[in-house]
C-alpha cells in the first residue's frame, strides 16, 4: 500500500488510461482528485473505483487549457486534501489525421492547448506545494506526463502530424521539468504508449488494424496494447522502485517504435 496517506491527482479521469489509473492507484491505497471536462465520465470512474475500494474521492470538471479554472481545482484540491504526491497529465486529444502542414490553424490551437499547455498549466499550479511536501522523504513528489510514441523520433508521424509535435513537446517539458524540480525531490517522467484501445481509437481494435496495416507498421510483440498495462506502468512509476528514475520517456509498445524505419 505504498500510496496509502497519498493523493494522486489525474486529469482526463473519465475514460480510458486515466480510468484505470484511478483503479490501480486506488488500489495502493491513493486518495483521488479526478479531473476531466466530461462530468458523466469522472462518475464513471468514482462508482468503477468505489466498486474496489474505499477511497477519498474528489472530482474536478475543469479544462486544464484553461489555467483560471486549472487554479481553482488546486484550490478546491487543498481545501480537502494536504498534498498531492503523484500528478498525472494525462487528458489529451488526437488532431486528426492531416499532415502538419494541412492542419488548420484552429486544430494547432486546440491541440497544443490541451496536450502542451494543459500539463503546464496543471503543473504550474501543484509544483510549489509539492516542493514543500517533506513528510514524503527521500521523494516529495511525482510527475507523471502521458505522452505518445508519436512524439519519440522513430514514431513522429506525419498522418498525425500536429498531435506527433505535440508529444514531442510533452516529452521535451518532461526533461525540462526533471532539471528544474530535481533539487526539489520531485521526479518528472513520461509514459509513451504505442497503440492502445481506448476510446480516443473508438474501442475500435479493426480501425487500428486499417491504421498499422496502411502506415505499414509492425508491431514486434503482435498485440494491441490494453489500457490497464499504461496503468501498470504509472503505478511502477508512483513506487519507491522508481523512485530514483527522473526525465525519462518510457515507452510502451510492443517494440512498434523500434521497428518503424520509415513512415
Ligand atoms: N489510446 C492510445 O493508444 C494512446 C496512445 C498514445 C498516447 N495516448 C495518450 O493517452 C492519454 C489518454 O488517452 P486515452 O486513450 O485514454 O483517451 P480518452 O479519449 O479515452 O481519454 C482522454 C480524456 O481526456 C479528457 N479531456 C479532453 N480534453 C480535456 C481537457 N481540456 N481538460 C480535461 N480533460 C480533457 C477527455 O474528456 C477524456 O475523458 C492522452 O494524452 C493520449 O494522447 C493514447
Amino acid at each position: 500500500m505504498f500510496l496509502e496517506g497519498k493523493t494522486a491527482l489525474i486529469t482526463g479521469a473519465g475514460s480510458g488510461f486515466g480510468q484505470k489509473m484511478a483503479v490501480a492507484f486506488a488500489a495502493k491505497g491513493a486518495n483521488l482528485v479526478l479531473n476531466d471536462i466530461n462530468e458523466a465520465g469522472l462518475e464513471e470512474t468514482r462508482d468503477l473505483v468505489l466498486k474496489q475500494c474505499n477511497t477519498q474521492i474528489l472530482l474536478v470538471k475543469a479544462d486544464v487549457s484553461k489555467s483560471e479554472e486549472v487554479n481553482e481545482m488546486a484550490k478546491k484540491t487543498f481545501e480537502i486534501f494536504d498534498n498531492v504526491f503523484l500528478l498525472v497529465n494525462n487528458a489529451g486529444i488526437d488532431g486528426g489525421l492531416y499532415t502538419s502542414l494541412k492542419a488548420k490553424e484552429e486544430v494547432y490551437d486546440k491541440v497544443f492547448a490541451i496536450n502542451v499547455k494543459g500539463p503546464l498549466n496543471v503543473s504550474k499550479a501543484f509544483f510549489r506545494r509539492m516542493k514543500r511536501q517533506k513528510q514524503f522523504q527521500p521523494i516529495a513528489g511525482k510527475i507523471i506526463n502521458i505522452a505518445s510514441v508519436a512524439g519519440t523520433p522513430n514514431g513522429t508521424n506525419p498522418m498525425l502530424g500536429i498531435y506527433s509535435a505535440s508529444k514531442a513537446a510533452l516529452i521535451a517539458f518532461t526533461r525540462l521539468w526533471a532539471l528544474e524540480l530535481g533539487s526539489s525531490n520531485i521526479t518528472v517522467n513520461a509514459i509513451s504508449p504505442g497503440v492502445f484501445l481506448t476510446p480516443i481509437y473508438n474501442n475500435d481494435p479493426k480501425l487500428i488494424r486499417q491504421f498499422l496495416e496502411t502506415r505499414k507498421i509492425k508491431i514486434p510483440i503482435d498485440r494491441i496494447g490494453e489500457s490497464k498495462w499504461v496503468a501498470d506502468l504509472a503505478l511502477f512509476l508512483a513506487s519507491p522502485t522508481a523512485d530514483y528514475i527522473t526525465g525519462q520517456n518510457l515507452v510502451i509498445d510492443g517494440g512498434m517504435s523500434i521497428s518503424i524505419s520509415k513512415l
